[in-house]
């Protein structure tokens, strides 16, 4: 069994987020052969194309870039912002896709999650994100699709879900998805 290494997007940086909360709950359900490497992306300074083009490319942006080449695929959990992509996230996915023609995000296989507080889910966000993987070449997995909505009615104080529907439906996500990324991984 070769085990394969899932960088792991949060598009909040907030200590409490949901975002993160669902994120982690997530990534306990990965089998054995699926590696969580959460990436941090509240350091990465905003996106400026003079920094690669003048030879002065953060080195945070560097270490980002290279542990993404290192990761097998990506798993996105996000909350909306004004019915879009947080900045945080957005600016992170625009520093892995430059230099042009070294985009980190293509031809890896993808999956997206949103999260809400709100009845929506967040489901804008996450067609947006989809749109702009799919521009970048990124394999995203369309089902299940997973929104959730009502979130902090869903996760347990301590870690985890507070109910067996939420924990069997992610179950059913964690499998296609683990089958998406043998189905792309070399
Ligand atoms: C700038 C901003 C815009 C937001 N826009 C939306 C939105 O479009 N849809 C939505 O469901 N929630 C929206 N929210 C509420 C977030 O869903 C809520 O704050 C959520 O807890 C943030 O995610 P987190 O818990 O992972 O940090 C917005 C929050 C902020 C700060």
């Amino acid at each position: 069994m070769v085990n394969r290494k899932i960088g792991i997007l949060i598009g909040s940086a907030r200590k409490q987020a949901f975002s993160g909360q669902v994120a982690r709950a997530v990534a306990a359900q990965f089998p054995e052969q699926l590696t969580p490497v959460f990436m941090e992306l509240e350091h990465l300074p905003m996106y400026n194309q003079d920094y690669d083009d003048e030879g002065t490319t953060p080195e945070s942006w560097t270490a980002f870039r290279e542990t993404l080449k290192g990761c097998d695929g990506f798993l996105f959990v996000t909350p909306e912002h004004n019915r879009s992509l947080p900045a945080l996230l957005k600016n992170a996915i625009d520093i892995a896709s430059r230099p042009y023609g070294q985009n980190c995000w293509s031809a890896k296989p993808a999956a997206v999650i949103s999260a809400s507080p709100g009845k929506l889910a967040g489901i804008v966000v996450g067609y947006h994100l989809k749109q702009v993987l799919s521009l970048l070449n990124a394999y995203v997995l369309p089902q299940p699709e997973v929104a959730l909505g009502d979130v902090h009615t869903l996760l347990k104080p301590e870690g985890g879900w507070a109910n067996p529907d939420t924990e069997a439906f992610v179950a059913t996500f964690v499998r296609s998805f683990t089958r998406w990324v043998e189905r792309f991984s070399k």
